[in-house]
């Protein structure tokens, strides 16, 4: 991609001096992506949507956090283009969410594997609304905080097949709540499609499937309730990681990448603590 993308500084009343240009890439992008959701999306991300209400430029922090913390009182945290994964939890277990402040550039309007503030607004915020949705980011955090750092890799799986590529069963047909899914146009228009496979949620399975962040998931997993979501943490997670760990990993359903270990997020027994692999 050939440039390094940075947060921009957030003055004391937590604004952002946002460009006409980067305003006009949220607005170019938002106004694709609503009409792409649509009918691919669940009703409780698109009403989440509707209630954020996105308009023409990047929203700003302090206001969007007043009508999200008027929710579930969770609010989105400002942080740099790339934050330790310690900290990320920690995050998660006040219910704040990070997000970098930077948006992508318009040559990489179409994909761009850092997680820019489209991603994160965008793809998370409208279900930062949802009660279960909102318990299961903040009970991650706390679980993934006593975890050991070894073991962080692979339990992020269980984060990874919901939060952002998740799909769902719904009284309308198999619906997505992933915000790695509904911030992208190709996954969006992809995920329903019989060109990946889907299976119901296992938290098991799921910790024993490698995935890659840089291609259309080969794999997704299916919820049958945002109910259900919280109730995965609801059990023993660190007995089933042990279990994971002991009859080990699944044949990735990708084609081996050739690019260097550091980039493989899915290697759950990568005890590497340098994560900015760990992108979400
Ligand atoms: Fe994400």
């Amino acid at each position: 991609m050939g440039h390094t993308y940075v947060s921009h500084p957030v003055d004391d009343k937590g604004y952002v001096q946002w460009t006409s240009t980067e305003d006009e890439t949220w607005r170019t992008l938002v106004t694709r992506q609503r009409k792409i959701v649509e009918g691919v999306a669940c009703d409780e991300f698109l009403e989440g949507l509707d209630y954020l209400a996105f308009d023409e430029a990047i929203p700003q922090l302090p206001e969007l956090n007043a009508k999200l913390e008027a929710c579930n009182g969770w609010g989105v945290e400002p942080v740099p283009a790339i934050i330790q994964p310690k900290e990320f939890f920690t995050l998660l277990s006040r219910k704040r969410f990070p997000a970098a402040t930077f948006i992508r550039l318009p040559e990489h309007m179409d994909y761009l594997q850092e997680p820019d503030i489209f991603h994160e607004l965008y793809g998370h915020t409208p279900l930062l609304t949802n009660k279960p949705y909102c318990d299961f980011m903040q009970k991650f955090g706390e679980l993934a905080l006593k975890a050991e750092p070894k073991d962080r890799r692979r339990l992020f799986r269980l984060f990874w097949f919901t939060i952002e590529f998740g799909l769902i069963k719904t009284d309308k047909g198999l619906k997505a709540y992933g915000g790695g899914i509904l911030s992208s146009p190709g996954e969006t228009e992809y995920c329903l499609t019989d060109k990946s496979e889907k299976t119901s949620f296992d938290a098991l399975t799921a910790l024993r499937t490698p995935y890659r962040i840089d291609i259309m998931q080969p794999m997704y997993f299916v919820l049958d309730s945002f109910d259900d979501l919280f109730e995965i943490l609801n059990q023993d997670v660190f007995a089933l990681v042990e279990k994971a760990k002991e009859l080990g990993d699944f044949e990735p359903k990708f084609p081996p990448k050739d690019v260097k270990k550091s980039d493989q997020a899915g290697s759950g027994d990568d005890e590497s603590e340098e994560e900015g692999a760990m992108r979400c």
